[in-house]
């Protein structure tokens, strides 16, 4: 196992990742060795808790040592450099069910919006007439909206799991920027706070059904900063402001397992896409390319990002996924995942907007 941890540092280094510059003594125990790893991550992410607090320690250290384990076995899938990467992170210190219920959204999947209709929203209404060949051979190889400023920056949701609010005011952002040419921060505590039908703010909530909302009730959405976030849910606040929006009627949300292309498809021609996911183990993602472990099933899915392009032309042919912890996470704030295998869930909910 040493051995394994050995790697995964000297990959670290290798790639830059590695700020922190643990030296692995092999002659070391590995009880010892694992003691290090953990003083030196709590010194990293300033983890108050264990000065103190013997319990605290105990119990977050065999939570680190668990991580320790998942890494391991997290990494021995990889095949090439460019696969995903594991490895310690600020989350490393919580159990699985910890992390679910602090940064995840457990019981996402008896919320999506597209669950009971997901068997009339099937691929055969796309593909009308157009082969998967040349529908793909028609697309760009790589599409990147960050390249057209049109993205806002990466933000940490914290423990506010409105991870549904924070994708879909990024889209509106975006589509916004693609429009009009202005980039707007936009305020995600409006939709935090106000949003109805099934969504209660910093407890969870489903992109589609914001969306339903936002179009029913003709919201106005404001600017960031004349309702900015505080990461709680409070007391609605809806106002009106000369800087307002509206989500267009046609919206779209949509089921497509099993027809990536059409993400490709509205990455090229539309701009980005909010999607749920299942986010379990990107506890302990460091960078790279996903391919496995991330299981798509409907009943995983536990989490919603924002896709802002693909790299068809990248050895592992993968989406740029933005996600809602920080500018620290992954490759400052993103993370890639493979096309074509619905992993970690990205086609099981799919959601496109235009703005007013
Ligand atoms: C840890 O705390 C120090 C001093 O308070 C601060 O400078 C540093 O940015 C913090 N690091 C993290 C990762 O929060
Ligand atoms: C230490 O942490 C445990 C578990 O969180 C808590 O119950 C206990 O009150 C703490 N003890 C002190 C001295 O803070
Ligand atoms: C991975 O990267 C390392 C260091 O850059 C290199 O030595 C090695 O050959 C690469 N392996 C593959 C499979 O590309
Ligand atoms: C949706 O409606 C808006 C406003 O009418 C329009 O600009 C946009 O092109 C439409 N989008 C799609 C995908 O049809
Ligand atoms: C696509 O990925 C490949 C391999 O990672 C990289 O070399 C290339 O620069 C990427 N394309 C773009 C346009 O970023």
């Amino acid at each position: 196992m040493a051995v394994v941890w050995r790697r995964v540092f000297t990959v670290l280094g290798l790639v830059g990742l590695c700020f922190f510059g643990i030296p692995i003594k092999v002659d070391k125990n590995p009880e010892i060795q694992k003691e290090e790893l953990f003083k030196e991550f709590l010194q990293r992410f300033n983890k108050s808790y264990c000065i103190n607090n013997k319990t605290e320690y105990a119990k977050h250290y065999n939570n680190f040592k668990e991580s320790l384990k998942v890494i391991d076995e997290l990494n021995q899938g990889r095949s090439t450099n460019h696969s995903a990467l594991y490895g310690i992170t600020r989350y490393s210190d919580l159990s699985k069910e910890e992390f679910l219920h602090l940064y995840l959204q457990p019981r996402l999947h008896d919320h999506l919006h597209l669950k009971k209709q997901k068997q009339i929203h099937n691929s055969q209404k796309y593909y009308f007439g157009l082969s998967k060949r040349a529908l793909v051979d028609d697309l760009p190889m790589h599409v990147d909206w960050r390249e057209k400023n049109v993205i806002t920056e990466v933000r940490n949701q914290k423990t506010c799991g409105a991870c549904w609010a924070f994708s879909t005011a990024a889209t509106v952002e975006a589509m916004y920027a693609i429009r009009t040419g202005i980039l707007h921060k936009f305020s995600i505590q409006e939709l935090i706070d106000c949003a109805e039908n099934g969504n209660s703010g910093c407890e969870g909530g489903d992109t589609c059904s914001l969306l339903e909302w936002l179009v029913d009730k003709k919201i106005n959405i404001v600017l960031d900063n004349e309702y900015p976030l505080v990461w709680r849910t409070q007391t609605c606040k809806l106002k009106g402001s000369e800087h307002v929006i509206k989500i267009a009627s046609n919206f779209s949300c949509e089921y497509l397992v099993g027809s990536e292309d059409e993400i490709l498809k509205l990455l090229a021609h539309h701009g980005p896409v909010a999607v749920a996911v299942n986010a379990l183990n990107w506890q302990n993602y460091l960078g790279g390319v996903i391919q496995f472990h991330c299981d798509g099933g409907p009943e995983h899915i536990n989490h919603a990002v924002q896709i802002v392009g693909y790299n068809r032309s990248a050895p592992v042919p993968h989406y740029i996924v933005r996600n809602s912890w920080g500018a620290e996470f992954g490759h400052n704030g993103y993370l890639y995942i493979a096309i074509g295998s619905n992993l970690c869930g990205v086609a099981t909910e799919v959601s496109t907007l235009d703005v007013l």
